[in-house]
């Protein structure tokens, strides 16, 4: 690729060559295959946002991302949507360093304005089981809000244990653990540009220098 700062090495790799070292590409890890190119996830996204323009035209609606993994999703879909509105961030307890949910909610960071009277969209990377979103579009629903909508880049269906409506769906995704575009193994991935399913979750953190 032009511009590239990598090149192959004797084995067909990637690599970035510094006088020192050589530096594995991330982008092409082999332990990745990529499930959802990052054009696509930008096709949808402006297709998403058209569509939020027009149903919230005449309201100033407020999207709420939902930390951390939501920011990459928020920050690219908000600029898809023309017509006011504003944005906050809640911190919501979900997976540690482990790829299975441990069942428990708790909001670690809240919102710092109110939401009485405002229509609300609040904006996620993936609703696996359901139990952090139906868990908070409960608890912003209970706070008066005009309307609590969701939007989800990713749906992992099969794991669902409560229901939760998604009224704007980026892509259905079979059950696989996901990373990448903000999708993290153990804090790691969320600078995919695209969405890959990691096909060996314990080599992640053997390769990392600190
Ligand atoms: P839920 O409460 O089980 O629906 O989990 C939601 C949260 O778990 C998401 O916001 C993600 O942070 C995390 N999560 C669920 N599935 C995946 C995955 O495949 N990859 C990375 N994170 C995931
Ligand atoms: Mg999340």
């Amino acid at each position: 690729m032009k511009g590239s700062p990598y090149a192959n090495n004797d084995e067909g790799e990637k690599i970035l060559a510094t006088s020192s070292a050589q530096i594995h590409s991330e982008f092409s890890n082999p332990n990745l295959e990529v499930l959802i190119p990052a054009a696509e996830i930008q096709r949808k996204i402006e297709e998403l946002g058209q569509q939020i323009a027009r149903e919230y035209a005449g309201r100033n609606p407020l999207l709420i991302g939902v930390l951390k993994g939501a920011c990459f999703f928020l920050s690219d879909l908000l600029r898809a949507i023309d017509i006011p509105l504003s944005i906050e961030f809640m911190a919501i307890s979900s997976y540690g360093s482990s790829t299975r949910t441990s069942g428990e909610v708790r909001i670690l960071k809240d919102l710092d304005v109110p939401i009485e009277g405002r229509h609300i969209i609040v904006v996620e990377d993936i609703v696996d089981t359901g139990l952090t979103l139906s868990y908070l579009l409960a608890n912003l629903k209970s706070r008066g809000a005009a309307s609590v909508k969701l939007v989800a880049l990713l749906d992992k269906h099969e794991r669902r244990q409560r229901e939760v409506e998604i009224d704007y769906l980026g892509f259905p995704i079979p059950d696989h653990f996901v990373v990448g575009y903000g999708l993290d193994f153990a804090e790691r991935y969320r600078n995919l540009p695209f969405i890959a399913v990691l096909k060996n979750p314990e080599a992640t953190q053997l390769e990392l220098p600190k």
